[in-house]
């Protein structure tokens, strides 16, 4: 892997912590991602399943993780499975994990090779009272591809239907929501991956060049720096571009006089930073990009101090509407009698800001956790307000990933440059 080795003990401890919340006599199955089919013999690079990865550290396709805490043969206890090499495999595709290994990183004694699943599941479930499995159950994800969790859990309810079978998701979104020490740092390696990117790109974004150029720049720098690649399509956008919320073609020229608005994060070890910068395309904001952009600054550090314990997703987006609201007018985007006789259905605020500004963060850009939950130490979140006025070619986000603690909010990201003249004077030194 191009991440440095994992301790085991964290793999260890995020099953420990699963252990925990399992009814007694539980049978727990879960499974690895696939490799997606690209065309002809080609697969889309793999990557984990999140849930695997947190129980196992395993980053390797087809791999099965069966955990039976009461199962009476100790063997049978905790068990992974994966594929078993061959020479084939060895010349096409190059190392598989071997059994050895695979106990190191994990911290798992019993790994098997696939061909024994089947067996070892039965004699588990002989004395199983109900079976865990997985899904994705992220609200807003619709897939017309059924993953390996999903096609094992038809399967499972059709060859063994008489068996009580439950839901592993809910437990796992509980203990991924709250991040262990180990796993803010590698966040905190994410971030600072992403930081040498914006950097990077400080220094050589003017008119004329291309957003492809500036997303290579970028990638340099992730790789380089052992970062697998983005964890999620990075956005890339200059002038108008910029209101396009998921705009991910990034094949325009930067034009001078535009704004640039990225949206990028270095995803390391499957852990992903998620942040957003905008800059002037020629270095120097126009007096109503600035204005502009500070109203969104503003807002950024008004909003960062609502990341405190007890606050949901779903309050701090009214507070930051609130807020975001009053900088509209202040900008001349509407007036405070309009917003007094608004569509209380329609505020107007929603057409110049039509996102949410926070969103859980960790394995996955869009992480588990529900938009009521309550904050607790060791959440982390985004905080993303952005304004876009698309009658303005005007574009701007500015995102950093904040950690909750119960001494009030840490940002991740405070280290890369955000304020106005620091991004002007960076773009004009001489290098
Ligand atoms: N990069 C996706 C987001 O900010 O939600
Ligand atoms: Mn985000
Ligand atoms: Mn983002």
């Amino acid at each position: 892997m191009r991440y440095l080795s994992l301790p085991s003990e964290l793999f260890l401890k995020n099953r420990k912590r699963l252990l925990d919340k399992l009814p007694s006599n539980s049978l727990i199955i879960l499974h690895s991602n696939d490799r997606y089919p690209r065309n002809g013999d080609q697969f889309f690079p793999f990557r984990q399943q999140s849930d695997l990865f947190y129980l196992t550290g395993i980053d390797q396709e087809k791999s099965i993780l069966m955990m039976a805490p009461d199962c009476k043969n100790e063997k049978r206890k905790e068990v992974l499975f994966l594929i078993e090499t061959s020479e084939q495999i060895a010349i096409w595709e190059g190392h598989k994990y071997t059994k050895k290994e695979a106990q190191e990183i994990s911290g798992i004694e019993n790994v098997y090779w696939l061909d024994e699943f089947e067996a070892a599941m039965k004699e588990v479930l002989a004395d199983a009272d109900v079976v865990f499995l997985n899904s994705n159950e992220y609200i807003k994800f619709f897939s017309e591809v059924p993953d390996k969790n999903l096609r094992f859990a038809r399967q499972f309810k059709e060859d063994y239907p008489l068996y009580k079978t439950e839901r592993a998701a809910p437990l796992l979104a509980e203990l991924r929501m709250i991040k262990s020490d180990e796993e803010i740092e590698l966040l905190k390696i994410a971030s600072e991956i992403t930081r040498k990117g914006f950097e990077r790109v400080l220094k050589f974004v003017e008119p004329g060049k291309y957003e492809f150029e500036v997303e290579a720049g970028i990638g340099h720098e992730f790789t380089v720096n052992r970062a697998t690649g983005h964890g999620y399509a990075p956005i890339i956008a200059s002038g108008g571009s910029a209101c396009v919320l998921h705009y991910i073609e990034n094949d325009k020229p930067c034009n001078d006089g535009d704004l640039l608005l990225m949206d990028f994060g270095a995803e390391y070890a499957n852990y992903t930073a998620d942040m957003s910068r905008t800059i002037p395309v020629n270095g120097k904001f126009t007096e109503r990009q600035k204005a502009c952009y500070n109203a969104v600054l503003c807002v950024f550090k008004d909003a960062k101090k609502l990341y405190y314990p007890g606050n949901t997703i779903n309050k701090l987006n009214e507070q930051v509407n609130k807020m975001m609201e009053k900088e509209l007018i202040g900008l001349g985007l509407f007036t405070e009698d309009e917003v007094k006789n608004q569509d209380a259905e329609k505020p107007l605020f929603k057409k110049y800001f039509m996102h949410g500004t926070a969103h859980f963060l960790g394995l996955d850009v869009h992480d588990v956790g529900s938009k009521d939950e309550p904050f607790k130490p060791g959440m982390v979140l985004t905080c993303e307000p952005g304004l876009y006025i698309r009658e303005e070619n005007i574009g701007i986000r500015i995102e950093n990933d904040i950690l909750i603690t119960k001494n009030g909010p840490v940002d991740l990201m405070e280290n890369i440059a955000v304020e106005a003249d620091e991004i002007e004077k960076i773009m004009n030194q001489s290098f």
